[in-house]
């Protein structure tokens, strides 16, 4: 939480928003630097999807943070197929604070 603000605090200013932003947290775990951190330093027209492979992840953060401009869905950034599952979505932002180094197969 504390690296996830950190980090936020030094690049938002940086980031360029347009309206209706659509932004993807991957490796949301719980949904809590989604929902604490990351959602609230976006324009408050944009949207948000929290993605973990963790189903238990997913349905805890859903019950806890989901609203109407923050959803979580499963997601396996190794996988293959994520877009059949996504209905081939499209993310003005993409965030992701400690997952990128469990994954093995990082191509
Ligand atoms: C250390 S937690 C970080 C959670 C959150 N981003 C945070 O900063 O508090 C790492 C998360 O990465 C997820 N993860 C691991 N491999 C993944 C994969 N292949 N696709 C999506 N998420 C993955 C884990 O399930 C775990 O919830």
């Amino acid at each position: 939480m504390r690296d996830a603000v950190e980090i936020v605090e030094a690049f938002k200013g940086q980031l360029a928003w347009t309206s209706e932003e659509r932004v993807l947290d991957i490796g949301c775990g719980p949904g809590t630097v989604t929902a604490q951190v990351i959602l609230p330093i976006l324009p408050p027209d944009a949207t948000i999807i929290g993605s973990d492979i963790s189903e238990s992840m997913i349905k805890f953060a859903n019950d806890e943070y989901g609203g109407a401009r923050l959803k979580f869905k499963q997601m396996d950034i190794v996988s293959k197929d994520i877009w059949d599952k996504w209905n081939e979505e499209t993310f003005n932002k993409i965030f992701s604070f400690y997952c990128l180094h469990w994954i093995q197969d990082q191509q």
